[in-house]
């Protein structure tokens, strides 16, 4: 089985083939530029892009949208997240988290998954925004979050490590779950 990725980050790409390397699904990276509304919720924002897509791309396919949801900033960036990464930027945020004691965070990913009718996964994982960058994998915010329980950020994981733990990871298995039990 082959699945349609719509997305221009490869860095999401990467872990989405690897997780479904080992099921024998092959994931496809589709470039297609699709509105991405401002609303209060992740899942409001994939949905609105996986509806307005489903006219437009032929074939089954899927989206993440996902965020960085930092307690001490009342859940800032989350879903202003890819804007902020842009904008402030990683030091941008260590800076805003300068004086803060609670360094808790999460992300979260929602995937909406197209084939006529819209499904949608989410997955979350907790942890902190360390005080300086560490490690070069990965993408985005990674080499600021420590996952809870680790001593390694993300960008200091291989995509596997990753996958098996991350907000993204769990909604590829809440995905591939449903695939599994969808498709006999
Ligand atoms: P979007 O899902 O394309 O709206 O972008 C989400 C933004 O959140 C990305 O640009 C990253 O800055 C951040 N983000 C989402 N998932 C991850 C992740 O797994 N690692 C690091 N940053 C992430």
């Amino acid at each position: 089985m082959r699945l349609a990725f719509i997305t221009s980050n490869p860095g999401k790409v990467e872990e989405a083939k690897k997780y479904f390397e080992s099921l024998g699904v092959e994931v496809y990276q589709l470039r297609f530029s699709y509105p991405e509304i401002q609303a209060d919720t992740l899942e409001e924002v994939a949905e609105y892009g996986a509806e307005w897509l489903s006219g437009r791309v032929n074939g089954p396919f899927f989206l993440d949208d996902s965020g960085l949801f930092i307690n001490a900033l009342k859940g800032f960036p989350g879903v202003y997240s890819a804007y902020a990464y842009k904008t402030l930027g990683m030091d941008g945020i260590l800076r805003l988290l300068e004086k803060e004691r609670d360094r808790s965070a999460y992300f979260k990913s929602v995937i909406a998954y197209w084939d006529g009718t819209l499904h949608l996964f989410t997955g979350r994982v907790d942890g902190e925004i360390i005080t300086e960058k560490r490690g070069s994998n990965g993408f985005g915010f990674d080499p600021v979050f420590r996952p809870s329980g680790f001593d390694k950020t993300f960008a200091e994981m291989t995509t596997e490590e990753k996958n098996k733990i991350s907000h993204r990871g769990r909604a590829l298995e809440a995905f591939a779950e449903w695939l599994k039990e969808n498709l006999k």
